[in-house]
């Protein structure tokens, strides 16, 4: 079974110049449509799941669905990621669930509202750290509070998001920071700050410079090259997706997501793991939304989650496609969680000694 960790793909990623959707996961139907865009395209998949997913579908239930979809497409590497772990134990327990990378959030302290010390960041994700190398398991780590920089103000995605207005220098992360923090932590991928936010309202204008900095990627970049970056918020928001929900009794007010060529030039600077939940619930949704409209009488659930997983397919596709992604997944022969420890543990994955 191709069961990866986060560290081995995103190697792979950065030795072959391309970036990693990583997509939230709640059932078994996201789950399918992502699988089968990676089956058609060949491309290796990052699934993760927040603490919210966690609550709605169950340990059990997630890491089966996990475990189902490595079985029923045994040639694609699958990397099962702990999204916005608020403290060690969320991201001890998804270990102790098959999770093979976790995300130790220390941005915001662990209620995940209150922006947190940078000693705090730098105390609880170099332990998180510590304690996932020695099963061989990879950790992301965030510098920076997401949130827009237009309204200082970050969007609540499954209870994670700062409360309170953010000031630039929050919302932006620091490269020299960033490097201290990632010799300090040992951190296998740092997710940045940049303008970006979590939900469909990050932007109230196609973004420009001013609101969305991709130039303090390419500073970070320049400082850290051999850190994996990950770009949470990075949902496009397609004006197609708007517009098939409000077509169908839907009542989104106009919105700007990431537009994909800022994605792909993130990745020409560095980013490997680009963040991706709200364009898969907006497709789902509206489909969901078509289906009832056009077919009032329609009462088989499948008649609705079909066309809204094959929805949620053509997207990720598209993504899988644009970021380069596709066609990796044959080239990468999977290392075991065990030989992986084996590697933290001779020294051989620290980025700086
Ligand atoms: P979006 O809301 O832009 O999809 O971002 C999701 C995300 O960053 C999850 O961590």
């Amino acid at each position: 079974m191709g069961i990866i960790t986060l560290r081995q793909l995103l190697d792979h990623a950065a030795e072959n110049d391309y970036g990693v959707p990583a997509f939230n996961i709640n059932n078994m139907e996201q789950g399918l449509a992502i699988l089968k865009a990676a089956y058609e395209t060949d491309s290796p998949v990052i699934l993760q799941a927040s603490k919210g997913a966690r609550a709605y579908a169950g340990d059990i239930m997630l890491s089966h669905i996990v475990i189902a979809l490595s079985k029923m497409y045994p040639s694609i590497p699958i990397c099962m990621h702990q999204d916005h772990g608020n403290n060690e134990a969320t991201c001890m327990t998804a270990i102790g669930h098959g999770f093979t990378s976790v995300m130790m959030d220390g941005s915001l302290e662990s209620d995940q509202k209150t922006p947190a010390s940078y000693e705090y960041n730098v105390s609880i994700t170099a332990k998180v750290a510590e304690m996932a190398h020695w099963v061989g398991a990879s950790v992301e780590g965030e510098l920076g509070v997401l949130g827009s920089l237009e309204t200082g103000e970050a969007a609540k995605e499954d209870d994670s998001g700062a409360e309170g207005k953010l000031s630039h220098d929050q919302l932006l992360t620091d490269p020299d920071q960033a490097l201290d923090f990632v010799k300090k932590t040992d951190v296998d991928a740092l997710a940045i700050a940049c303008g970006t936010s979590h939900g469909a309202y990050k932007f109230s204008r196609k973004p420009d410079g001013e609101i969305l900095a991709m130039e303090v990627i390419e500073k970070i970049h320049k400082k850290i090259p051999k850190t994996h970056l990950v770009m949470h918020g990075s949902s496009s928001v397609p004006q197609y997706l708007q517009d098939l929900i409000n077509e169908n009794g839907g009542q989104m007010t106009q919105t700007y997501g990431v537009p994909v060529e800022e994605i792909e030039r993130g990745i020409k600077s560095g980013v490997r793991k680009i963040n991706i939940d709200t364009d898969c619930r907006m497709a789902i949704t509206g489909q969901f939304r078509k289906i009832a409209k056009e077919k009032p009488a329609e009462f088989d659930p499948r008649k609705f989650t079909a066309p809204a997983s094959a929805e949620m397919e053509k997207l990720c596709k598209d993504r899988f496609e644009r970021f380069g992604t596709a066609g990796n997944a044959q080239n990468i022969k999977v290392i075991t969680l065990d030989e992986m420890s084996k590697s933290y543990a001779a020294g051989e994955l620290k980025q700086f000694n």
